[in-house]
């Protein structure tokens, strides 16, 4: 399963680049909005850190529309896609939004169809041929749903006829999130940093590597007659 960081923060982004582990970053006007930054700049400093950390090649970062109508997400979209290859234009899941996909598609550009909430929705943006379908788990959890429901459901109906649209888990909360979205055989999960940082460590790892360390000191003081310094 891919990883992606859903964050717009370029010193998330740093650190989890740094890594190797990550395959993409998306945003979205909320997380560019909490940065206060130039989106265009942002979206730019985003691809040269994935470059410059060597993630592979194929790694993309979503960049949203901020219009409603489809002639207008294609204007904004085709922008987006000049900036660089890696740059995927992503669309709202609404009438407008799914005509614009076609449109992406017909042109060989990359988009991520985005705030799906129902299996019929993922369905409507497989057959207008997106590259992504951004189905939001947490949002679902939040309203007393199960949102990891919806993408078994999705992945089953993508199945059915063979679609090639990615399933990307977005709105995740925690780890348990992650596990289930690779469970359910999900192509892509985007998370916070703080998650992506929750996912390496345990407390028994930490654990044992204290004792590890204190057997390994012990030993070398038994076969020297050293005791170490510090
Ligand atoms: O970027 C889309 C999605 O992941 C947002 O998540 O936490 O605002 O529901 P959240």
């Amino acid at each position: 399963m891919y990883i992606y960081i859903d964050t717009g923060n370029i010193d998330e982004i740093k650190k989890a680049a740094a890594t190797g582990l990550i395959n993409g970053v998306t945003t979205n006007p909320t997380l560019i909005a909490k940065e206060g930054k130039d989106f265009p700049t942002v979206i730019k400093s985003i691809v040269k850190i994935l470059k410059d950390a060597g993630i592979r090649d194929d790694f993309t970062v979503s960049a949203e529309v901020n219009s409603t109508t489809a002639p207008e997400m294609i204007k904004e979209g085709l922008g987006y896609a000049k900036w660089d290859k890696h740059v995927i234009v992503k669309l709202p899941m609404t009438t407008e939004g799914l005509v614009a996909a076609q449109e992406f598609a017909r042109r060989g550009i990359r988009t991520n169809v985005t705030l799906c909430f129902s299996p019929n929705q993922a369905l409507l943006a497989a057959k207008a041929n997106a590259f992504i379908i951004s189905p939001f788990v947490g949002r679902i959890d939040d309203t007393g749903g199960d949102g990891m429901a919806l993408i078994k459901e999705i992945k089953q109906i993508y199945a059915n006829y063979g679609y090639k649209t990615k399933v990307l888990v977005a709105s995740v909360r925690s780890p348990s999130h992650v596990r289930e979205a690779a469970l359910a055989g999900a192509d892509i999960a985007t998370i916070p940093y703080k998650v992506f940082e929750q996912l390496i460590g345990h407390p028994l790892t930490d654990k044992g590597l204290a004792q590890f360390a204190k057997d390994y000191a012990d030993y070398k003081t038994k076969i020297t007659g050293v005791k170490p310094t510090k």
